[in-house]
């Protein structure tokens, strides 16, 4: 049966710049363009059926552009996730030379949550954003107690998201985490695709626990994309214009489909920037990968220490 899975992540369109292998620097910017640019790519994942949106005080503008979408929209089964933790600081200069800054205090969490609560009652969802061993959020107390108070208040879905080469060790650590013996989290935004698989060795225990998985960077940053800078991917390049001829889509909808089909989540994510990218990526709604081709994709993953060392090297486009 195919699955209509396909959520729409808003990082790209919250602010200008954003960690991918875009070429075509951004120098001019208009707020207004931006902002008219941002509620089209909603209105057209809306009217293509996607009804989950993944959000962030983080992602600039996002947040409140899709708070303001959402109210006029006025659907109850939309269905929004947030998160708490980075705060955006570039004021939407493309030539910012920092852009976030990461802080997983009680103090931002409450302010953060201040504002987000108005998403209520679309919320579903709410985040610790990468959830990492070095900010000991999982281990800060004031911390978990009060996303508890969160999840009992409000009825959320209680979640972190995860990057970097040791994302399914800081997944078994929160799956740990109780507070007064029930387990805090019920969703984890994970990083899985055909370069790093590494999600796949934790997947079958996640959907055991009845946990839901999200997926996001589910096109590697566009690194699925053929592009000279990476000469190594030329296999990978080869097969998937194979199967995208096959199939009669795009790379992108190969990519997104692969994360539907090899493990089973509850949503993957579309990073989408535009019309053009979200009615490329819904495409992936509309067919399944044969078990065939699935094992083909599956030998093309990377390890994921040398998946996130050349991540770091991408620039903030
Ligand atoms: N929790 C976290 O720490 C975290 C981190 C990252 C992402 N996320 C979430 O996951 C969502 C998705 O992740 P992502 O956007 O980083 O990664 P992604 O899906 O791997 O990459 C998206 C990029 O691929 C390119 N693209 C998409 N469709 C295309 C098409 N049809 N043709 C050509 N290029 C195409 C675009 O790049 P160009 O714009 O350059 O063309 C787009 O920005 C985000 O919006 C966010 O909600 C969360």
């Amino acid at each position: 049966m195919k699955k209509n899975s396909l959520g729409l992540g808003t990082a790209a369109i919250g602010r200008p710049q954003y960690i991918n292998i875009r070429q075509e620097a951004t120098t001019t910017f208009s707020l207004a363009a931006f902002q008219q640019k941002g509620i089209a790519v909603l209105d057209d994942a809306y009217n293509r059926g996607i009804r989950y949106f993944d959000t962030a005080p983080g992602y600039g503008m996002a947040e409140q552009l899709l708070l303001d979408w959402v109210v006029e929209k006025n659907d109850p089964t939309i269905e929004v996730a947030t998160k708490w933790g980075y705060t955006y600081v570039a004021n939407f200069d493309p030539t910012a030379t920092q852009h976030e800054i990461k802080e997983h205090s009680l103090k931002k969490l409450n302010e953060q949550w201040d504002s987000s609560k108005e998403l209520l009652p679309y919320l579903s969802t709410y985040q610790i954003h990468s959830a990492t061993f070095e900010t000991g959020v999982l281990d800060n107390e004031k911390v978990l107690n009060r996303l508890a108070e969160l999840k009992n208040n409000h009825g959320l879905l209680m979640g972190i998201s995860t990057t970097g080469a040791n994302q399914v060790a800081v997944i078994k650590k929160a799956l740990d985490v109780e507070v007064n013996g029930i387990p805090l989290f019920d969703v984890f935004q994970v990083t899985y695709n055909i370069l790093d698989q590494s999600l796949a060795t934790i997947a079958k225990e996640l959907a055991v626990q009845k946990k839901r998985l999200i997926i996001k960077e589910a096109l590697a940053n566009g690194r699925i994309f053929p592009n000279d800078q990476f000469p190594h991917y030329k296999n990978l390049y080869a097969s998937l214009a194979a199967l995208a001829k096959k199939y009669n889509v795009g790379i992108d909808a190969i990519a997104l489909r692969f994360c539907m089909d090899s493990i089973d989540p509850y949503q993957v994510l579309s990073g989408a920037a535009n019309e053009l990218h979200i009615s490329q990526n819904s495409k992936a709604t509309q067919f399944e990968l044969q078990a065939k081709d699935i094992i083909a994709l599956k030998k093309m993953a990377v390890s994921p220490q040398s998946y996130w060392a050349e991540r770091k090297l991408l620039a903030w486009n």
